[in-house]
């Protein structure tokens, strides 16, 4: 049996209106990516909601049918005010979230935007990545929280935010009056949180998508992160999907053993694209030796350090998935961009290498550009999926990087 793609969105009757882009792309998807094969012997067993259980293993077609590369007039050296040829450098992420370029800042490492609009052209960025936001205010976890690590840094904030309705209340008027679009990244500890924090983003003009941080402890089921399990990670996908028409991103977890039944069950339950890689999970150990360094104990690895797991993690969702996947992980010059364009991603976000230079991902998009008129390309498109196999290959859960 043909496995459903969609879980239906409830409309309920006071349901304001989103105020997505709604541009549509003027042409239709170039990239081409594998096609997916779902052996019935990978279709994850628990499933995430009726998409995921009724899968029967039928390969799903070609990957290329939703790709979300569009050719639009929004040209790169028009909006750097440099020279050369223009470069198609937009990307439209699903349901009207169209990007002017696929270069955005990753969640927690650039505040609100507002923090940084002095020193940063933040209307030229593809999108803002908002701070982790919960339905209740959260002080976060006790101190220390970060530390350097060889290529890296480990972090421990705790989701630090005033809630959901203090952000609104205190950026989204700002955020309405910007062309670059913000995605707010939402956590919580149970999906009636998710799905609450979700309801009221709805509408709320300035809010132009959700990311969900689903690498939190779900409560409901003992602490288990909604991130590592395919069944729990489809549910409240399904469930935030059910409560708004924004463009709905979900971000993956690298600490799994397959990534893949995780990320079709959150493209099983309705979301628009998935984001990845978040944090490593890791400790640090005290100069005294007596005790972990960090207050929590356990913090996220992330940096250059973690840029070989994000690869990898999308290179195997790319293979598995249709909707469009935008990478992070340890980007710190254009030469990483181009790698995760090379297993599959249609974006990139850039997070830690924020903190030594706030002005990165902007110089990435004119090297982004730059790069492609050097090449001769009038779209940074083709750069898109050039190092996936043509036909779905082994995964790393297989052990191939083992085997004798
Ligand atoms: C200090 C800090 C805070 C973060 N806070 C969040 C968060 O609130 N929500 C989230 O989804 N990811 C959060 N992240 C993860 C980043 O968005 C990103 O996924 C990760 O750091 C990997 O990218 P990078 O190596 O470029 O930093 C945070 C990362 C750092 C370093």
């Amino acid at each position: 049996m043909k496995a459903k793609r969609r879980v239906v969105t409830a409309v309920t009757p006071y349901k304001r209106r989103p105020t997505v882009r709604k541009i549509k792309p003027a042409i239709a998807p170039v990239v081409r990516r594998p096609p997916i094969e779902r052996p019935a012997a990978e279709q994850p067993s628990n499933g995430a909601g009726a998409g995921t259980a009724a899968g029967g293993g039928s390969p799903v077609g070609p990957a290329s049918a939703s790709r979300a590369v569009a050719m639009h007039d929004l040209r790169s050296s028009d909006a750097a005010g440099d020279q050369g040829a223009a470069v198609a450098l937009s990307v439209d992420l699903g349901r009207g979230l169209v990007l002017e370029n696929p270069i955005l800042v990753a969640s927690g490492t650039f505040g609100y935007g507002t923090e940084y609009a002095d020193v940063v052209q933040v209307q030229r960025l593809g999108a803002i990545c908002c701070k982790g936001t919960t339905l209740r205010p959260r002080v976060g976890n006790p101190t220390p929280r970060v530390t350097e690590t060889p290529a890296g840094m480990l972090n421990s904030i705790g989701l630090q935010n005033p809630g959901v309705d203090a952000v609104l209340a205190k950026y989204a008027e700002t955020w309405a009056g910007w062309k670059v679009p913000v995605i707010v990244n939402v956590a919580g500890e149970s999906i009636a949180d998710y799905t609450e924090v979700a309801r009221r983003l709805d509408g709320v003009p300035g809010v132009a998508g959700i990311e969900l941080n689903i690498s939190c402890p779900n409560v409901g089921r003992g602490g288990l992160q909604f991130a590592i399990d395919p069944e729990a990670a489809g549910a409240v996908t399904a469930s935030v999907r059910r409560a708004t028409d924004l463009p709905l991103l979900v971000k993956l977890s690298p600490n799994v053993a397959d990534i893949r039944p995780i990320a079709r069950a959150i493209e099983d339950a309705g979301a628009d694209a998935l984001t990845a890689i978040n944090t490593l999970s890791g400790i640090a150990v005290a100069p005294t030796r007596q005790r972990p360094l960090l207050g929590n104990v356990y913090g996220g690895l992330s940096g250059p350090a973690v840029k070989p797991v994000g690869l990898r993690i999308v290179y195997e969702a790319s293979q598995a998935v249709r909707i469009p996947i935008v990478a992070i992980g340890g980007v710190t010059e254009l030469a990483d961009v181009l790698d995760y364009l090379a297993v599959g991603a249609v974006a990139v976000q850039v997070g830690t290498a924020i903190f030594a230079d706030p002005t990165l991902p902007v110089r990435l998009v004119d090297q982004l550009a730059a790069e492609c008129r050097a090449r001769g390309l009038s779209s940074y498109a083709s750069l898109i999926g050039t190092a996936l196999p043509k036909k779905a290959a082994a995964p790393s859960a297989k052990g191939v990087e083992y085997r004798p």
